[in-house]
């Protein structure tokens, strides 16, 4: 599915990431663990087709990203991505926050996918008038909408208590139940009670 080689990242002179090789097989969950500043987000942001990596080869599903001619599809069709601050548009409501990401033939979904994430009553409701798990839920509910193969999230649960975090995790694990693959980068090492794999970073390399 993933498959990284000799992935290198500098910011100017700094080397952040060393010569990283591993794999993601289809329907993983992996934990990126490690230490603050220990590169977790820029790999994940190589990984999900954000950062070009200063050195290195990354294959998504096949495809070397890089030479992929339609990127923005790719990302759309293929990628769904959830961050610390969940970016959701406070003019939107919720159900229109997840509309505006959703390619026009999954737009069906979006009232599924509410359901099956417990926020279906809220989906008239404008983000600044839920709770800060209901939104992060929401997010989720927005990275999941067009089906996509594979999840990246960066500190999904960077805002929330541990038992919000537990239904983000939970809820995480159910997309892996039904194929998806997923990637976390997270300080939270709750989350070795959810995940298949385990990267542990240390100063930008695998321990
Ligand atoms: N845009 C940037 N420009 C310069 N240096 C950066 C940039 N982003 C990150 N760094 C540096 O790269 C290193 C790795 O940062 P990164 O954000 O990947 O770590 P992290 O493991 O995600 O940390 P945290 O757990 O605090 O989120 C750090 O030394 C950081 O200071
Ligand atoms: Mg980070």
């Amino acid at each position: 599915m993933i498959k990284a080689s000799n992935i290198s990242h500098f910011y100017g002179a700094e080397q952040v990431l060393f010569d990283l090789s591993f794999e993601i097989k289809s329907g993983e969950f992996l934990f990126l663990s490690g230490e603050s500043g220990s590169g977790k987000s820029t790999l994940l942001s190589i990984l999900s087709t954000l950062l070009k990596p200063s050195n290195g080869k990354l294959l998504i599903d096949g495809e070397g990203v890089g030479t992929i001619k339609n990127i923005d599809y790719f990302r759309q069709s293929k990628i769904g991505f959830v961050f610390q601050f969940h970016y959701l548009i406070n003019y939107l409501s919720v159900y229109e926050n997840i509309a505006l990401a959703a390619l026009e033939d999954k737009k069906q979904n979006i009232n599924k996918i509410l359901g099956e994430l417990g926020i279906l009553e809220l989906s008239e409701r404008y983000p600044n008038e839920i709770s800060g798990g209901q939104r992060q839920r929401v997010a989720l509910a927005r990275a999941l909408v067009n089906e996509p193969k594979i999840i990246f999230a960066d500190e999904p649960t960077g805002s929330l208590d541990s038992k919000n975090s537990q239904i983000v995790y939970g809820l995480l694990a159910e997309a892996v139940k039904s194929g998806t693959t997923v990637v976390v980068a997270s300080h939270d090492m709750q989350i070795e009670n959810y995940a298949t794999h385990t990267i542990r970073l240390k100063d930008g390399q695998i321990l």
